[in-house]
């Protein structure tokens, strides 16, 4: 007992030391000033892609058809995208307004799409041929984005990798009995060296996502993956790197850098033994991560514009998903969701870089999001439902030196301290005490949201 009590201290501190200078953990400051560069950027994308797009019907289609290997090798024998242009993709990204990507190097089914030295199992060896990420990574530095890897932590390819509840063949007695043999520990030795080989042949990787974690009766969690050994390594091979909260060390200090809400969005900012700490959530624009042909629910352009303001409002990050055809192109019904953020984002991304949720003095109006850049100075009121004239913002009074339309710089008049309301003398209303009023035109500005920037005093 007491060793392990020892053992579970002495590892527990290489995990903490390993993010901060050698010796002693890092403090929260050092955390967030290495963190700095992806809170300001708020957005980024996420890129599903990989073997499954050429079924098309959903990235865990091995698992969820209980496909064999044999089966699943018809897509390996198929897979060409012959229209691959990552510098499209980077592009499109940049367009609308993302600054970093996270692209599959692996997903559960266990295909490379780099070229590995320890597998075969790999682009390369398709009929495509060639390597898919280091083209991508570039043409992303091209235009300025950061550079993150999803890598799974599942594999139902490798020989080594042990049947679990998701196991695509769980179900097949012979195959499990057959399966009693496999050494999780060789699987883990290729799981240690694919990370190597990821985190020291493309430069500079700015962020991590490892997924993911089922701790439990027939499943797998910090002791299956060595998570903490994992870890340790990681930051010793990238010291800046920003890593997700899928390893299962939660409870580890140093263990995870945000938290990871998927395909929701929390009530309110995301807090751990009651502290806020870094968020993001990953949202797909339909129901599925990897390319789906036949999935038709589609969020639309102005719903993911409000999915982002709001994230921004309760200080989280959105990493928004494209899940790129078997021809290695974003489906038009992306590129088209991309554009409209993009067209957004141009003229208001100032509501979003830099800002997170606003102090709570500033209660938010009715229809509104509020986001707020404190080095700045400044609050964003994004207007959801266009008011008739005026908008009342209750606890501002006082408050604000100047206001303007974001989108074309036009200033909004505004009226405060119990100011009177209304033409007819005798009929005209008198304004509460702390409420500050703004003086809108009654036609709704040509933008998805409108966002009125107000500049604060100094105090
Ligand atoms: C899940 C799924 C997966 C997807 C991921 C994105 O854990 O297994 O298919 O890649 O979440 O966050």
């Amino acid at each position: 007992m007491f060793k392990s009590f020892l053992c579970a201290v002495c590892v527990l501190g290489l995990v903490a030391a390993a993010a901060a200078a050698p010796g002693r953990p890092e403090t929260e400051a050092e955390q967030k000033a290495r963190m700095k560069w992806w809170t300001e950027a708020r957005f980024g994308l996420f890129i599903h892609w990989g073997l499954y797009a050429l079924p098309a019907r959903h990235e865990w289609v091995k698992s969820n058809e209980r496909l064999t290997d044999e089966d699943y090798a018809r897509y390996f024998a198929r897979f060409d995208p012959d229209l691959y242009d990552p510098k499209a993709w980077a592009r499109a990204a940049k367009t609308a307004g993302m600054k970093y990507f996270v692209v599959t190097t692996k997903h559960h089914d266990g295909f490379c799409l780099w070229d590995s030295k320890l597998t075969d199992y790999k682009a390369t060896r398709t009929p495509w041929g060639k390597d898919l990420i280091k083209p991508l990574v570039e043409a992303m530095r091209a235009e300025g984005l950061r550079v993150g890897f999803y890598h799974s932590l599942l594999d139902w390819h490798h020989p080594e990798y042990t049947i679990d509840q998701f196991h695509p063949r769980r179900d097949d007695k012979a195959f499990v009995e057959q399966a009693a043999t496999r050494d999780l520990a060789k699987y883990d030795d290729y799981l240690f060296g694919q990370l190597k080989e990821l985190l020291t042949e493309f430069g500079r990787i700015d962020t991590l996502f490892l997924d993911f974690s089922f701790p439990g009766p027939n499943g797998k969690g910090r002791k299956e993956w060595q998570s903490e050994r994992l870890l340790k390594m990681i930051r010793e091979l990238q010291p800046g790197i920003i890593i997700n909260d899928r390893l299962d060390l939660l409870d580890v200090p140093g263990g995870w850098d945000y938290r990871t809400p998927e395909q929701f969005m929390p009530q309110e900012w995301v807090s751990v033994d009651g502290r806020p700490v870094p968020w993001e959530t990953c949202q797909t624009f339909s129901g599925s991560w990897g390319y789906y042909r036949d999935e038709t629910t589609w969020k639309s352009a102005p719903q993911l514009i409000g999915l982002l303001v709001e994230t921004v409002s309760k200080g989280g990050n959105l990493l928004l998903n494209v899940g790129p055809t078997g021809r290695g192109t974003f489906d038009d019904r992306a590129l088209d969701r991309l554009r409209g953020i993009g067209a957004w984002m141009d003229r208001n991304g100032r509501s979003i870089y830099g800002c997170t949720q606003a102090p709570a003095e500033f209660r938010t109006p009715r229809n509104c999001l509020l986001t707020y850049n404190p080095e700045a100075g400044r609050l964003y009121v994004h207007v959801l439902e266009w008011p008739i004239g005026v908008l009342n913002l209750d606890g501002f009074a006082g408050r604000v030196e100047y206001a303007q339309l974001l989108h074309d710089a036009s200033e909004v008049l505004f009226t405060e301290k119990g100011g009177e309301v209304g033409f007819m003398p005798g009929s005209r209303g008198k304004e509460s005490e702390n409420t500050l009023v703004l003086r809108l035109p009654v036609e709704k500005p040509a933008v998805e949201i409108p966002v009125i920037e107000l500049f604060l005093k100094k105090r």
